[in-house]
């Protein structure tokens, strides 16, 4: 048996102008989905302990067993349906342990082509950012084709889930009508959001978390135009306010969850949110990259 893992995610600026060509800022967080392969006589997939339909993995990972069966045992941290990016660490975590498991040791692109494969089925048309900083882990500014890891010092973030939960592809699709009716509109915001990803990968670097923060409630806005925002997250947004320099969803959305950068100081232990009267708060801290954890 094969034992993986690859951490979820968080976007910091840039879902969905990613998937139209901008910039987006992303890190992995300390929630991992685990996946143990074994050889068997059919493919199974059992998460936290239930059998689950998964075709899209057992598709994707083809091009590694070539008609040969797997089991693959989940245990999973991360909520499927909150814009942590649960399908693409599944995949990549996946796509590591069955390689090992038939004696391929693979390189990133083609952990990233695999994966990318498995998230084309769950999504349509994935920008690829998900599974970037999950195979990466730390910071990545992403752009289709380009991936680079950002060097930072520490810097706290605080996940809020609103416990709304939805699809990916339907938001994105949303999305595409919006683009599809706003073309220039839709094109300004891109662009903007180009540089706030740009401009937010420096600020990282530079510890300058005010700027930051002013990028990250500038994309909450535009997320609000192109209506992927909620009546409920946008009421968790605007009750930290004053705790917090800025906060905005994360991921594709609809729901799920959101993400708050606090102020300068020190987090308090126990939850900074949760002191701000949010239930569904937890602390994070940054992931480590997609890894083999036993052989
Ligand atoms: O909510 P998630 O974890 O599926 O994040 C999706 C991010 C999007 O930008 C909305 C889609 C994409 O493929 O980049």
């Amino acid at each position: 048996m094969i034992i993986a893992r690859a951490p979820a995610k968080i976007i910091i600026i840039g879902e969905h102008f990613v998937v139209h060509g901008s910039h987006a800022l992303a890190a992995s967080i300390d929630r991992y989905i685990t996946v143990s392969a074994s050889h068997s006589t059919r493919d199974e997939l059992f998460a936290n302990g239930r059998p689950v339909k998964a075709d899209f993995i057992f598709n994707s990972i083809d091009r590694i067993t070539r008609g040969s069966h797997v089991k693959l045992l989940v245990k999973s941290q991360v909520p499927n349906g909150a814009g942590l990016g649960s399908s693409a660490a599944l995949s990549l975590a996946s796509a590591i342990a069955v390689s090992k498991l038939f004696g391929i040791n693979p390189d990133p692109a083609f952990l990233f082509e695999v994966s990318m494969d498995s998230e084309r089925q769950v999504h349509g048309n994935p920008s690829g950012v998900d599974v970037a900083a999950s195979l990466y882990g730390g910071f990545v500014l992403f752009k289709r084709g380009e991936i680079r890891p950002i060097n930072s010092a520490k810097i706290q973030f605080v996940v809020i889930d609103s416990r709304q939960r939805r699809k990916t592809r339907n938001l994105v699709n949303r999305v595409k009508k919006f683009m599809d009716f706003n073309p220039d509109l839709f094109n300004a915001l891109v662009n903007s959001t180009d540089m706030m990803a740009e401009e937010g990968a420096s600020a990282i670097s530079e510890g300058k978390l005010e700027k930051l923060a002013l990028f990250m409630n500038a994309s909450q806005s535009f997320l609000e135009l192109i209506g992927v925002s909620t009546p409920k997250m946008e009421k968790i947004i605007n009750s930290l306010k004053g705790n917090i320099m800025g906060a905005k969803i994360t991921g594709a959305g609809g729901g799920g969850c959101i993400i708050a950068l606090p102020g300068k100081g020190s987090v308090p232990k126990g939850g900074y949110v949760v002191n701000a009267g949010v239930p569904g708060a937890y602390e994070i801290n940054f992931g480590h990259r997609a890894q083999i954890l036993s052989k």
